[in-house]
């Protein structure tokens, strides 16, 4: 891989912290960037351990001018970002009759708005150096809404809209944009929860992902080998889904 310089949202855990280590793995200086400052820098720590450089950056990517200050630490410590990887995300439980507005807000907020304002911070120099690769984290919901996660699916279905607009628009710069839709993944928030042990069943490959897997999927996604590939949504969903 090229690429020096990836920053991952929602590193600190689950699916975040598999990406980052996957991309430090390949030789990039890695920015985590994650609400949970000391979780992310343990991460950090274990990058550098194995000989990798990263940088922990605490912060809420909710807000316009807290993504231009993470942008701006991130390049300061690895220059201009190279591989933005949009994953950070919230996923309550929420059937329609007791989705709070705020609850509502909060889901578009880190789901879907947060997309558009770190990748409204960092393309401008993705455009002046003629190339760059994004990858937003969406989600099988985003396809196949079912009961119980009406702004969660909402918010999904959203950033697979804006990924195919910003891979339009971006394709002429060199920059390639595309997304992951995972089904179901054994991460530490999922685990804790009954949800999957249903799920599970209805999964043709009759297991969850792991994190390394959804991992593996973005690091390819950033390689030169998959050059020719945006606006793509790819599906990592063990069978469940196929479209
Ligand atoms: N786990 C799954 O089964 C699954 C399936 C499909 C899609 N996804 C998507 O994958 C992504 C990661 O999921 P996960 O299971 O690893 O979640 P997780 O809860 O383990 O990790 C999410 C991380 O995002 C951080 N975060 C939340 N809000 C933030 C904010 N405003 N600013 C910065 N950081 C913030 C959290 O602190 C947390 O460390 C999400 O977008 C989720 O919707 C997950």
């Amino acid at each position: 891989m090229t690429a020096r310089h990836a920053l991952v949202t929602g590193a600190a855990s689950g699916i975040g912290r598999a990406i980052a280590l996957k991309l430090a793995e390949e030789g990039c200086f890695l920015s985590l960037c994650d609400l949970d400052g000391p979780k992310a820098e343990a991460v950090a720590e274990v990058i550098r351990a194995a000989g990798g450089s990263a940088l922990a950056v605490a912060g809420d990517i909710t807000k316009e001018p807290e993504c231009r200050r993470i942008h701006s630490l991130a390049k300061k410590a690895g220059g201009p970002v190279d591989i933005l990887v949009n994953n950070a995300g919230i996923y309550p439980a929420s059937p329609v009759l007791e989705t709070t507005e705020e609850m509502w807000d909060r889901v578009m907020d880190v789901n879907l708005k947060a997309v558009f304002l770190l990748s409204k911070a960092i393309l401008p120099d993705m455009v002046e150096q003629g190339s760059g690769r994004i990858v937003n984290m969406a989600s099988i919901d985003g396809k196949k809404p079912g009961p119980g996660n009406s702004a969660y699916s909402a918010s999904k279905a959203a950033v697979i809209s804006l990924t195919r607009s910003m891979a339009a628009e971006m394709a002429p710069f060199g920059i390639r944009v595309n997304a992951v839709a995972p089904g179901w993944v054994g991460t530490e928030n999922i685990l804790k929860g009954d949800r999957w042990k249903d799920a599970v069943k209805l999964i043709p490959i009759g297991r969850l992902a792991e994190p390394a897997e959804i991992a593996g999927v973005v690091a390819w996604l950033c390689s030169e080998t998959a050059g020719y590939i945006t606006g793509e949504i790819l599906n990592v969903n063990g069978g469940m889904l196929m479209d």
